[in-house]
């Protein structure tokens, strides 16, 4: 028996709803954690958290950053709105909104950018600067972990 014709195009535009609904879900899969939707960052990828004890914003981070960093994110015209030239400015983040969460390095915006998982958003950009050591990236790991003082 055929099915009447309603049926039919009822059932064609299920399928094609449900075929739709497959795209972007596979869509947001791929891309999603490229568009930095989702906030963990792959722990296996990143450099462990430095031993160090009692690490401080003044003592250890500042001088990496002024190293690597101050010069775009510096007093004057702070790329992303991002000024790291001082410990509130750092805490207070950018355009975006926080870069650290304190006590949560693996859930904090700089360590998932300077881990460079991403050329295409790693810090300092690609062609633009020397990259931060493993070692320095676990430093900025241990502070956060720490409390980010
Ligand atoms: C050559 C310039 C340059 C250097 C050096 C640089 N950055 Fe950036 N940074 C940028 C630009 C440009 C943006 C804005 C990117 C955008 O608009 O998405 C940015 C954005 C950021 C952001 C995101 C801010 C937000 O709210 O979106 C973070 C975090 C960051 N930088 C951290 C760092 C750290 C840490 C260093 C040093 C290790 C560094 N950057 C070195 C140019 C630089």
């Amino acid at each position: 028996m055929k099915l009447p014709q309603t049926q039919l195009v009822r059932a064609r535009m299920k399928s094609q709803a449900t075929a739709l609904a497959l795209v972007i879900s596979f869509g947001l899969t791929i891309l999603g954690p490229g568009l930095g939707l989702a906030g963990e960052v792959d722990l296996s990828k990143v450099p462990a958290a430095a031993d160090k004890k009692g690490v401080t914003y003044e003592k250890d981070i500042r001088p990496l950053f002024e190293q690597s960093c101050f010069k775009c994110h510096g007093p004057e015209k702070p790329k992303g709105r991002l000024r790291l030239d001082s410990l509130e400015s750092a805490l207070q983040g950018g355009k975006d909104g926080k870069i650290i969460e304190k006590g949560n390095s693996a859930k904090s915006l700089i360590v998932r950018l300077t881990a460079r998982l991403d050329e295409d958003e790693a810090m300092p950009p690609k062609d633009k600067g020397k990259p931060l050591t493993r070692e320095q990236v676990g430093l900025i790991r241990a502070w956060i972990d720490q409390g980010a003082k």
